[in-house]
């Protein structure tokens, strides 16, 4: 009989495993608290965007190899991808792992000797002893069972591809734990998967997604002195990247997702008098989005004056980054939210999302004709074709992330 295989959270992490894993001679069990993901699941559509998706769902379902259900089912391999965000409201927030140990609880009655169970949520270091206590409390005998930390390292937009071709990092609670997940990822990955232990793993993923939040602060922060001193950020980075070992990242309005903006928060949280550096580049990133608003206030305030009557503004993109519809912690989002909420009439143009409550969306055309000041908050590659990129241009658009760079640096090409 095939292997079980019991994934709870069928998000943007779980319902691709899932689908990529029932290309194999596996049985996918999906589970979602979300009653309206499982059916739209069960007919073999999708609730989120992920280019390709859709289709190995529907074979997957088609094929009986993948089913969707509210509560877990027994299975030989329990994989957790729920949601960790962290506490807001405090100065440094907290991670959030309740849904991580409410998964937990809930496979506690269904596992068995030699079972797998892997947490693949992206957690503070300790959330994998975290989830054995859980199940140990609630009767089951973790002795006997494998547990063990993976985490993910998707780029959203390229999920598929990326979920069998990446390296993993595979940290067990003990030896036989990591080789036994490690196995399973052996089944599908083609990429080297690597053993070690549970805490390590959990601090991997929060050190590579604090390099990228650092890396992109100093980027952030370089664009914002930059900008004092008239020179054009853009520029200056792919002139300073044609050194041999200088790779500067590329500046934006923020820094979003709930990822990379929410992951060194668990590291300085967990050692807030060791980690000024981390907590300052998430800093510096946070405040990147306000000085944004702030350089877009003082053009609409101008503006103002010319025509008699607050500019219309229209915003191109909401989402967190490229080409992708998931506006979870955006910059944009934030941005444009913010110019709504001091009065500005905001036109919104999101090309990956259909309707969102808060702001009426656009296509670029009516953004263009309707709109007084333009701002580009996300590089979306509708926003990128030559003859849209010229019209922004000709209409004076605000650009804050690289639409009109000249790739290789040098002189900006004229207008
Ligand atoms: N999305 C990414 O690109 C990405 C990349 C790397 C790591 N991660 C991490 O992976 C984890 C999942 O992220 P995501 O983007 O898939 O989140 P998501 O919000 O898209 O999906 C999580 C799903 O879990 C469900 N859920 C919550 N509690 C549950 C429970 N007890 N049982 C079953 N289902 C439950 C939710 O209803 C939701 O559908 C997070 O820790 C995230 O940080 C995400």
């Amino acid at each position: 009989m095939a292997q079980r295989i019991c994934i709870l959270g069928l998000g943007y992490i779980g319902l691709p495993l899932a689908a990529v894993l029932a290309r194999h001679d596996l049985q996918i069990i999906g589970v979602d608290i979300n009653q309206q993901a499982v059916q739209t699941i069960n007919q073999g559509r999708i609730h989120i965007y992920e280019p390709g998706l859709e289709e190995m769902v529907r074979t997957a379902v088609s094929s009986g190899r993948l089913r969707a259900y509210e509560k877990p089912q027994t299975a030989d391999t329990y994989l957790i991808c729920v949601p960790t965000p962290f506490h807001a409201g405090t100065v440094i927030p907290q991670a959030n792992i309740d849904y991580v140990l409410a998964a937990a609880r809930s496979i506690a009655p269904l596992v068995k000797a030699g079972d797998v169970i892997i947490l693949e949520s992206t957690s503070p270091v300790g959330t994998t002893e975290r989830v054995a206590e859980v199940l140990a409390e609630a009767g089951a005998e973790v002795a006997a069972l494998h547990i063990a930390y993976c985490p993910e390292r998707v780029l959203p937009g390229r999920i598929i591809e990326e979920l069998t071709g990446n390296n993993r990092i595979v940290g067990g609670l003990n030896k036989a734990a990591a080789r036994a997940a490690a196995d399973f990822y052996r089944i599908f990955v083609t990429g080297e998967v690597v053993e070690t232990d549970a805490r390590t793993a959990e601090m991997c993923k929060l050190a590579e997604n604090s390099f990228r939040d650092l890396n992109i602060a100093y980027a952030n922060e370089l664009s914002m002195i930059c900008d004092r001193q008239g020179i054009d950020v853009w520029n200056l980075i792919a002139l300073a990247n044609k050194h041999p070992r200088v790779n500067i990242l590329q500046p934006g309005p923020g820094v979003g997702g709930h990822c990379i903006a929410v992951d060194p928060w668990f590291i300085v949280a967990s050692a807030p008098d060791l980690s000024p550096l981390i907590r300052t580049g998430r800093e510096v990133n946070n405040r990147k989005a306000h000085w944004v608003v702030e350089k877009i206030v003082a053009r609409a305030e101008a503006l103002a004056r010319e025509l008699g009557r607050p500019p219309r503004l229209s915003c191109y993109g909401l989402a967190f980054k490229p080409d992708i519809d998931d506006l979870r912690e955006s910059p944009a989002l934030e941005i444009a939210g913010d110019l709504a909420r001091r009065g500005y009439e905001v036109l919104a143009v999101e090309p990956n999302i259909t309707s969102h409550g808060d702001f009426r969306l656009l296509g670029v055309d009516e953004a263009l004709q309707q709109g007084d000041l333009h701002l580009i908050l996300v590089k979306h590659r509708p926003f990128a074709e030559a003859a849209v990129k010229k019209r922004l241009r000709e209409a004076g658009a605000m650009d804050f992330c690289g639409l009109f760079a000249s790739p290789g640096g040098g002189l900006a090409p004229p207008p």
